[in-house]
């Protein structure tokens, strides 16, 4: 069940007007919150993760619009056999809120949504709990159980059990940035019915806008004498893609600097993709059609997923196109298809590839190059490929590889030598103009970890705390040189993931256990021999050496000074460090 008035089977909307038709709204009036929040409060809370709140912002919002709750087993079960809701609605992707058993959630009963900080969203009468299969979701929406798929591998983490039931919206979620261009559908309609042109083209994007986006909306909109709605998503994304932050910008310049300003609406869209291809595509109809275009531009490849576990794209480079075209007259948007469109130097413009002969040069550059040619080597991207306004935000955004910041990470047993060479590589990259903290098991066990003892857990939680450290500065453009035994396979890979792998140098300092207990510098391996300190590395609990670090070093032949020297051209070889310096 989703809309009363809903129609009985198949039955298909008609859009009169591009702004037209109703829109779900799950808004309670301002006047009747109050009491509500204060009842809510003697409620039990379930906490959403950042897709469902995405989820229940579009459901108030009537973007999802004919639905307007998670959905139910009925029409959960059409959506994934026909595409459809219960009442005949065309409905692509499962809009379900899965919660676990350990939830506690009871049949009849009324709780209270919430976001991560425990905000109050909206509340939700428990009206159907229901199970649902992973891999029948999975092969029927995607068309795969690849784990490669970014959402299979995210819902192997969800819930067994889906709940649904009738939503009251308190209050959207909290958005503070770029709140001009945060439009409903029905803002964005009164924005789009104020340009006064009657087709509208919407333009799906989770990425920068470059030459390329804008020939196909320029194209676009002069074919049919209509006003773009430039319409990124900053809700969930690829992960990996770019910020919406850094996007947002690259938007806003060139709707002000390049586009007609009478034939243009930039609104954000906060929706939580699912990178499903052919499905999301039909979606994103529906969804811009309750924003109030008549058109949506599916290009190459829309919300493609990337390739599978074999090397292989999942979804064909036009399926997306043909799924949404035979979907075009039920929903009332009319898909403009564009075929891969490409450069052509010599002529100095863009065109689709179907459309030139086999001999004629062509020229593009792929969202890894833009990273790895262009912006780590501080390369500028050139005019044909990006708008310099937009080439410089992103230079801002991705800095050279020899201006982002790093992490080397010392591990090896107590004594070994990591603190001795850690200090030598410290003033090294002093030398080199690097803004460098050093951080060191013991003397973080001095004031951010104090009072911690020696136990794994002790020890896990001062290694996590090292890392969450390391990652603030790195991400800051800082260079963090952490010295720690670390004995913890698992744990060392998750402070690697933290920081960023690409960002992650890990140095094995690698002594014998033998030489670290003769040098036994602070006398601990001598006390843990007598059995005066339990659990001591190497001597009774293990130390488990990395299996891929960036460099091994041996401290026995080799002096502390000749090592930090291999440290620096490891980080010359990678582009911290600027040989000339
Ligand atoms: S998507 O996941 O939102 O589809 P992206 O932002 O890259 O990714 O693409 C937005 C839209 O532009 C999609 O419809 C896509 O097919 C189209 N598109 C992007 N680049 C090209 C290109 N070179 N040729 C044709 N279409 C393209």
């Amino acid at each position: 069940m989703t809309t009363p008035s809903a129609p009985q089977s198949k039955q298909k909307i008609t859009l009169i007007s591009p702004y037209g038709g109703e829109l779900v709204d799950l808004l309670i009036p301002t006047e009747e919150r109050p009491h509500l929040k204060a009842y809510a409060s003697q409620l039990p809370s379930l906490q959403l993760s950042e897709r469902a709140i995405c989820d229940l912002e579009l459901l108030a919002t009537g973007a999802f619009s004919p639905l307007d709750r998670f959905m139910g087993q009925e029409d959960f079960q059409r959506l994934l056999d026909e595409m459809r809701l219960a009442n005949g609605y065309v409905f692509p992707m499962p809009i379900t809120l899965p919660v676990s058993p350990s939830d506690d959630i009871r049949l009849g009963q009324e709780i209270a949504l919430r976001d991560q900080k425990n905000n109050l969203l909206a509340l939700m009468t428990i009206e159907e709990v229901y199970e649902w299969h992973l891999n029948e979701t999975a092969q029927k929406v995607f068309g795969t159980t690849d784990l490669r798929h970014p959402l299979v591998a995210e819902m192997h983490r969800w819930g067994p059990l889906n709940i649904s039931g009738r939503l009251r919206v308190l209050q959207l979620p909290l958005r503070y940035d770029f709140k001009p261009l945060r439009l409903t559908p029905a803002q964005t309609r009164a924005r789009l019915a104020a340009t006064g042109h009657q087709n509208v083209v919407a333009f799906q994007t989770r990425n920068p806008l470059h030459r390329v986006h804008e020939e196909l909306t320029k194209r676009a909109v002069e074919g049919v004498d209509g006003t773009l709605l430039l319409h990124p998503v900053v809700g969930m994304t690829k992960p990996g893609d770019v910020d919406h932050y850094t996007r947002v910008r690259t938007y806003k310049a060139l709707a002000q600097r390049y586009y007609d300003p009478d034939r243009i609406v930039l609104a954000l869209l906060p929706l939580a993709m699912r990178m499903g291809g052919p499905r999301e595509a039909v979606w994103h109809m529906l969804i811009r059609r309750n924003h109030g275009a008549n058109h949506l531009i599916v290009g190459r490849d829309h919300a493609g997923p990337g390739k599978d576990s074999q090397g292989n794209p999942f979804y064909g480079p036009y399926d997306a196109q043909e799924l949404a075209e035979s979907f075009s007259d039920e929903l009332g948007v009319k898909v403009i298809p564009f075929k891969m469109l490409v450069y052509l130097p010599e002529e100095d413009r863009y065109e689709e590839v179907t459309k030139i002969s086999d001999d004629q040069k062509t020229a593009s550059i792929s969202g890894t190059q833009v990273r790895e040619e262009y912006l780590n080597n501080g390369k500028k991207l050139p005019d044909w490929f990006t708008r310099p306004e937009v080439a410089d935000i992103l230079a801002d955004s991705y800095p050279p590889r020899h201006k982002q910041g790093f992490c080397v990470w010392f591990t090896g047993l107590s004594g070994s030598g990591k603190s001795t060479t850690a200090e030598v590589l410290t003033t090294l990259l002093l030398e080199y103009g690097r803004q460098v903290t050093q951080l060191d098991g013991d003397v973080v066990r001095t004031h951010l970890s104090r009072g911690l003892g020696f136990s794994k857990e002790d020890r896990d939680i001062n290694i996590r705390r090292i890392g969450f450290v390391a990652a603030e500065i790195v991400r800051h453009g800082g260079v963090a040189v952490c010295a720690a035994v670390s004995p913890y396979r698992a744990t060392r890979n998750d402070v690697r993931n933290t920081v960023g792998s690409d960002n992650y140098v890990e140095v094995f300092v690698d002594t014998p256990l033998e030489v670290c207990e003769e040098r036994d510098v602070k006398g601990m391996y001598a006390k843990a021999r007598r059995g005066e300190i339990k659990g001591f590395t190497g001597i009774d609990d293990p130390y488990e050496p990395p299996r891929n670090p960036e460099l091994v070093l041996d401290t026995v032949n080799i002096s502390p000074e000749t090592n930090a020297h291999k440290i620096i051209e490891i980080l010359k070889q990678q582009g911290f460090l600027l040989s000339e310096s």
